[in-house]
Order: C-alpha cells, then structure tokens, then sequence
C-alpha cells in the first residue's frame, strides 16, 4: 500500500473509534487531511463547531487564518498534512481531557508514521504539551527543537500559538505571522542536515 492508501486505511478505522466519550457527543470524526507526501504536519488541538460539521480539519475561522499564512510562504493546504491532538470535537470547545488525548495519541502517531514528516508544527500550548512537556509557548514559539518521540523516533518540532487564541490579539497574531514566515527556512536547513 502506498501512503496515501494507508491513510485511507487508517481514516476509515478512525471513523469507526469510539475509544473515549467524545465521539457520542459529536457529529462525525474529523481525522485530518492534506497531503499523505506533506514535508510538514501541523497539529492543532481538535475540532471546533464548523470542523465537527464538515468532517474537516481547520475550516473556520482559525482555519481561513492558517490558510492566509500558508499563502504567505507560497504553501497551499493541500500540499501540508492538518491534523489535531484529538479527532473529535470536545463539547463546547472545552480543552481535550488527558485520557482523551490519550486516548487518540496512538491514532496521530500513526499518522506521523505514515507521512514521516520533514517538521511537525504543534499549533498551541495544547499540541505542544503532547511532544514537548515542561515547556512554556512563550519561549520556545518560533524555534525547531529535536526531540526523540517514542514510537517514531527522532522528529523536528516548531511550535506556534494557536492561530484562534492570535486571531482577535495583535501582538499574538504579529508574532505568529512572524514566526509562521520562518517555516520555509526551518525546512532548509533540515534538508542541509540530512
Ligand atoms: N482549532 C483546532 O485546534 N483544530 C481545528 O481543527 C480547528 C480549530
């Protein structure tokens, strides 16, 4: 199977978890989408009110945001992978519980095993805990940390605010565009160093 039937594959078993009780509350499973080639993932915290109704990743306004800013680095959503911590929406975009994170974390590290991503970007303090705890957002936004993931092995990790929490924050929303512009080079210098 190529990747991108392996995804395929792993989508329609997603469809079907009901791992932890998440699922009963919300409308459909929104697994991620993208690219099954995408050199970089970027990894939000799960789905909010229009992603629970359209069964996609990053479609409301948080969404139109991430799109803006990967137009600006000349990337278009179908050429990177979006994904979240958790698939299914939490009721009243309240934070995912620990144990229903866990409970999907096997579902995303299948996912980053399929894709084998150059760069995975965490989007928020939420995504970053997952792969890089004990550590604040406001220090290390905007910087590529190596980290040695169990299950995966060593990956590239760039951190970012969320994209809904800088939305209605200038300074936040400033920082992020600047951070998000430095993604191209963060991939060059990976492909330097391999
Ligand atoms: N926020 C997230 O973290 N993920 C989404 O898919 C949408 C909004």
């Amino acid at each position: 199977m190529n990747k991108q039937e392996q995804l395929k594959n792993l989508n329609d078993r997603m469809m079907k978890c009901s791992q932890c009780a998440l699922r009963s509350g919300c409308t459909q499973v929104v697994p991620g989408e993208g690219s099954a080639d995408a050199e970089i993932m970027f990894i939000g915290e799960g789905p909010g009110q229009k992603e629970d109704e359209l069964g996609r990743p990053f479609v409301g306004a948080a969404g139109k945001f991430l799109d803006e800013m990967l137009g600006i680095i000349n990337l278009k959503r179908e050429e990177v992978y979006i994904a979240n911590i958790v698939k299914c929406r939490p009721p009243q975009n309240r934070d995912p519980l620990p144990e229903e994170a866990a409970a999907c974390w096997p579902w995303l590290l299948s996912q980053i095993k399929i894709i084998q991503p150059k760069l995975i970007v965490t989007l928020g303090r939420h995504s970053m805990e997952r792969f890089l705890p004990n550590q604040k957002i406001s220090q290390i936004h905007g910087r590529a940390m190596k980290r040695e993931v169990d299950k995966i092995g060593k990956q590239v990790f760039y951190t970012l605010y969320h994209p809904a929490a800088a939305l209605y924050n200038g300074s936040m929303r400033e920082l992020l565009i600047k951070d998000f512009k430095r993604i191209p080079k963060v991939i060059e210098k990976i492909k330097e160093a391999i």
